[in-house]
């Protein structure tokens, strides 16, 4: 147990805790294994057909385990924190919303990527060492609660209700990583600016609510806008404030992060695949629109095939949910992982805690080959790939499957698509190690954010 202890916290230090936990399965010779800690037994598991059995056939013998009690405080009882019926009415309610946004939430993305470009065009003139990362966490905060609520820019808000916001919401959601790591003792993590934080992010999704709220007669009846906003719409159905307020947040919190740890990610990949890179750059040249003076279209952002490949190879070797757990509500079992040989069916006792990680089953040698640990996007052009899907989760699976995932996908998309038209080429800086270094909260993110070389004419 304390080699566990020290090993992790050795590894998450120099930033290579998944690479850690990916080795104790190599280390046991088996992609499912027993583990002891703090007085507990649990699983923990990489084999594709377990993780089906958790999120799928056998979801109903799963829940989250003490994640409600530990969000409680930020999140409040909405659909990434609730179990069971009032899971399924929240999914059931908020379907529709998901379902509107997929095609109409475009424009929010294309105002926001485009003050992005914006503020990028004016810091790099010519060329400029700059990092990416905190640029694409303000980039998805802003995106989202505008779809969300029709906001543009927290920073552009000048309410009482908005200052500090950013701010309060990240510390929040670090201490609920704290809080979600301790287990059931979780309470342990609950300092002054904790609850402080909690209190600033739910004032000002009160504050948006209650607008809203109050423009709700105008908007069913006169509602003309071409912008589909999620809040909007649900009041037509939903005008609890608190549920509102909830479910806001719930989302705010799903949405963020994810997304920008993959353009992180994306970006630190093509820096270093510079053959990628020039490919993708100029397919993005040679859009039709781009050639007629215009913004990418929805339809060209999803007809780019290499566009597809790097965003899926970014999401197989780092899932922005990398690990991610469920405890058994009955006495249930996984199809393999037991016996002396580690295939009969193993056995799982009820308020067990089943750990799986995405990160681990991306690379499973069986499915990805050989160079599982190389970025290749081709790998998504080969016939053999078929196979390899049911080991490839980024967006969860079964019943809870992220609703969110073709609306990550095109913001994702179409940010890769308007940097590369914007500048000629990016670059690696020379300092950048030859493996990648992560650090973990909810989501992982490059551990040195991504620092890159971006420049307009010849790159020198
Ligand atoms: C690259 C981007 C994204 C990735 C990789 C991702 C991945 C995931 C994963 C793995 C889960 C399951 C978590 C769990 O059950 O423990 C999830 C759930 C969820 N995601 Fe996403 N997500 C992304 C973007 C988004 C966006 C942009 C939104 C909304 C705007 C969103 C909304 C949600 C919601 C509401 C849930 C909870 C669904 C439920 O429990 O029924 N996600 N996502």
């Amino acid at each position: 147990m304390l080699y566990l202890l020290l090993g992790a916290s050795k590894a998450e230090s120099s930033g290579n805790l998944l690479h850690f936990f990916h080795g104790l399965f190599a280390e046991a010779g088996a992609e499912t294994m027993e583990h002891y800690l703090l007085g507990l037994y649990g699983i923990d598991t990489k084999d594709p057909d377990c993780v089906d059995a958790v999120l799928n056939t056998r979801f109903t013998d799963f829940a989250l385990g003490d994640r409600q009690r530990a969000f409680e405080p930020l999140l409040g009882d909405g659909i990434f924190t609730q179990d069971g019926a009032a899971w399924k009415k929240s999914r059931d309610m908020l379907r529709p919303q998901f379902m509107q946004t997929r095609t109409k939430s475009f424009p929010f993305i294309q105002q926001e990527v485009e003050g992005l470009i914006e503020t990028l065009s004016q810091v790099v003139r010519k060329d400029a060492s700059i990092d990416l990362q905190p640029m694409f966490f303000q980039l998805t905060l802003d995106t989202t609660l505008a779809v969300l609520c029709g906001r543009s820019s927290i920073n552009s808000m000048t309410t009482e209700h908005a200052s500090g916001f950013t701010e309060a919401f990240e510390y929040a959601q670090s201490r609920l990583m704290l809080r979600s790591r301790l287990g059931p003792f979780y309470w342990l993590a609950n300092n002054r600016r904790f609850r402080e934080s909690c209190e600033i992010v739910r004032s000002f999704a009160e504050q948006v609510v209650q607008e809203a709220l109050q423009k709700h007669a105008e908007y069913s009846t006169n509602d003309t806008s071409d912008r589909y906003i999620f809040l909007h719409d649900l009041i037509k159905t939903n005008q609890d404030p608190v549920v509102l307020r909830d479910q806001l947040i719930n989302i705010l919190l799903a949405g963020r992060d994810t997304t920008a740890c993959l353009l992180s990610w994306v970006f630190k990949f093509l820096a270093r695949h510079q053959d990628i890179q020039e490919e993708l750059r100029n397919a993005s040249l040679d859009l039709e629109s781009h050639r007629a003076g215009n913004l990418p279209t929805v339809g060209e952002i999803k007809s780019m095939k290499l566009l597809e490949n790097v965003l899926h190879e970014s999401l197989r070797l780092y899932p922005s949910v990398p690990i991610n757990i469920r405890e058994a509500v009955k006495d249930t079992e996984l199809p393999r992982g037991g016996g002396l040989n580690n295939q009969s069916p193993i056995f799982i006792r009820k308020g067990q805690a089943v750990g799986y990680s995405l990160y681990s089953m991306h690379r499973l040698e069986r499915f990805w080959g050989a160079d599982n640990e190389t970025f290749r996007p081709s790998r998504w052009e080969e016939a053999s790939i078929k196979d390899c899907r049911k080991a490839y989760a980024p967006f969860n699976a079964g019943p809870r499957l992220c609703p969110g995932q073709e609306f990550a996908l095109l913001e994702a998309g179409y940010t890769v698509v308007r940097i590369l038209q914007t500048f000629d080429y990016m670059k690696e800086l020379e300092n950048e190690p030859k493996e990648f270094k992560h650090s973990i909260t909810l989501v992982v993110a490059p551990q040195n954010g991504c620092k890159v070389r971006l420049g307009t004419g010849k790159s020198f």
